[in-house]
């Protein structure tokens, strides 16, 4: 998948995707680092490959920075801030692509608390540094997104309850988000090909992925996906502030917007 953001376009943005050592988030911080922007690689565990995908952005010409930090805990996602001040004195686009839930070992209320809190907290902390004009992009799934309205694998059901109380957490913010001038979109997506979530999700029910890729036409991978994401942070926002990608006809509509 070729870049969809023109080379030089963002030149002197800031940009924080969250969860980006690796998987989507990895191939949208590439996109964003191509087209000009100083970008922040934030990880959890996979520190060393973040380092790698900071070293290669550099070594193209790029700027970037990696900043290790457990979203859920706030005094970590507040470090995570003081760095990026320091650094980079700020942020036009922040992606809030981290996610889980389906991890082994983990509080029962885990998902929860990183797929709608730590959102949250991460959008809360990252106000004082975003400027008018600035942008706020949430990734999810179509999975998650209509949750509500269309029922959903059962491992993945408590992370699209969370997920959706998440968007829906987060949505609530957007009068005072535009009140500062801040735009805010959803991104949301069918199941990536090729990625773990879709690898274990396929493994508990065979044949579930490819249901979908048919019922679908086509399922998005995941360099396509971050091309969608990317394009998510400088395209108009919908109306609605959500960004469909790919086919969501068997997905029954949210009859409220907030959609
Ligand atoms: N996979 C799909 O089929 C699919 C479909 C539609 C939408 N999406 C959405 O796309 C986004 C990315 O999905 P993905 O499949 O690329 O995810 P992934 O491979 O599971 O990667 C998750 C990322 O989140 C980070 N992360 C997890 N817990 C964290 C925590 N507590 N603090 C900080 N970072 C944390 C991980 O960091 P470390 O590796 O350092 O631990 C990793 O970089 C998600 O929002 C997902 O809902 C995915």
């Amino acid at each position: 998948m070729s870049n969809p953001l023109a080379p030089g376009s963002l030149e002197g943005r800031r940009v924080l995707v969250t969860g980006s050592s690796r998987g989507i988030g990895a191939d949208t911080v590439r996109y964003f680092a191509e087209a000009g922007a100083r970008v922040v690689i934030n990880f959890r565990n996979k520190e060393a490959r973040a380092v790698k995908l900071a070293d290669s952005i550099r070594e193209a010409g790029g700027t970037a920075i990696t900043v290790g930090a457990d979203l859920t805990d706030p005094a970590s996602v507040a470090a995570m801030f003081d760095t990026v001040e320091d650094e980079f004195g700020g942020l036009d686009i922040l992606v809030l692509n981290a996610s889980g839930g389906m991890e082994s070992g983990m509080a029962a209320d885990y998902a929860m608390q990183l797929n709608r809190d730590a959102q949250v907290d991460v959008l809360t902390s990252a106000l004082p540094l975003l400027a008018p004009g600035s942008r706020i992009v949430f990734v999810t799934s179509h999975q998650a997104h209509f949750i509500r309205t269309t029922p959903t694998m059962p491992e993945y059901e408590p992370v699209a309850l969370s997920k959706r109380a998440g968007e829906d957490a987060l949505r609530a913010l957007i009068p005072s988000l535009t009140e500062k001038g801040i735009e805010f979109v959803v991104v949301s997506g069918d199941m990536i090909e090729g990625t773990i979530t879709a690898t274990l999700l396929e493994r508990a029910n065979p044949g579930a992925i490819s249901a979908r890729k048919d019922a679908a036409g086509k399922l998005y991978n995941v360099s396509e996906f971050a091309a969608e994401v990317a394009s998510a942070a400088v395209d108009p926002v919908p109306e609605s502030h959500t960004r469909y990608v790919g086919d969501t006809s068997d997905f029954v509509p949210v009859d409220d917007e907030s959609n």
